[in-house]
């Protein structure tokens, strides 16, 4: 039986292996998808393991590994290399391949909401995902401005500084903590919001009654964070993670197996949360 590993940490959370297990079943393939809660110390031997042991056909990686398994694997899709993040590893002839299916399964969310932007849009925080949430605006705006804020505005400006000259467009800028521009699209990728508790203490008042604001927040679980509850009440647009999520997974399935699985009425069932 092949094997699948979700590496990361913490891992208790992730539905990853309900979702591929689920799909194995239905498309009768013969393998199990596992989550395996890792340290840094643990991620060389880890890989090694995968490289191989040829039982391991693929894996997914999670917070907070997607900049620092790079180091290990053999090459990257071109996504992975402009977004130094990989979520997904697929094994061709011994060679370990990372891929980054976080970011176009962004793009995808952004175009079936049908949200062709036509304005700046504001990103909060700038941990491991944000370079695949720059990649998926500008694949479908490269005129407007995007804004990053973060409590630790280095690590912004430092994640700004890396990025190659495709993904700036017209421009990132940097805002400090607090400083809210007016855009129509403004999205959570920090990770607070996960505990039931998690406020953002962010002041989005010019944000009230504008229905034409989407406020995006990549986490899924809970389905509505204080701040997706927040932006309702305001009267905003809302979107949660759980699409991305979803494609994320159809895309690094797709990658392992050559099968487009379908998020049928029992996926949305798992995730339904
Ligand atoms: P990753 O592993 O994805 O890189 P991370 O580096 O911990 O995760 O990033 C998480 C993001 O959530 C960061 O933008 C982080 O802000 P800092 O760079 O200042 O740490 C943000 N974040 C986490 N807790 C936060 C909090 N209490 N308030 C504001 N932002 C927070």
């Amino acid at each position: 039986m092949n094997k699948y590993f979700v590496i990361g940490n913490p891992i208790e959370h992730s539905l990853s292996p309900l979702i591929h297990n689920y799909w194995f079943k239905k498309y009768k393939i013969n393998s199990i998808y596992e989550k395996t809660k890792l340290e840094t110390s643990g991620l060389r031997d880890f890989v090694e393991e995968m490289r191989i042991n040829n039982s391991i056909k693929g894996v997914n990686v999670t917070v907070p590994f997607k900049s620092k398994i790079i180091s290990f694997l053999d090459e990257l899709s071109p996504i992975s290399k402009e977004t130094f993040s990989v979520n997904t590893i697929i094994k061709e002839n011994k060679k370990l391949i990372g891929y980054n299916t976080d970011a176009t399964a962004f793009q995808k969310t952004l175009e079936e909401n049908n949200l062709w932007l036509n304005s700046s849009s504001l990103i909060i925080g700038a941990g491991g995902v944000t370079s695949s949430i720059i990649w998926g605006i500008r694949q479908l705006n490269l005129k407007d401005k995007i804004y990053i804020i973060n409590r630790t505005k280095e690590k912004a400006e430092d994640l700004v500084s890396r990025l190659v000259p495709g993904l700036i467009g017209s421009g990132i800028e940097v805002l400090n903590w607090g400083e809210i521009p007016g855009v129509n699209l403004v999205i959570n990728t920090t990770s607070l919001g996960l505990k039931q508790n998690d406020n953002l203490q962010l002041d989005f008042k010019k944000y009230q009654n504008k229905k034409e604001c989407i406020f995006y927040d990549l986490i899924y679980n809970p389905k509505e964070t204080n701040f997706l509850s927040n932006a309702k009440k305001r009267g905003n647009h809302i979107i949660n993670g759980k699409m991305m999520f979803l494609i994320q997974a159809k895309q690094a399935f797709n990658l392992w197996t050559n099968i487009d699985p379908e998020i049928d009425a029992e996926i949305l069932k798992i995730v339904n949360l």
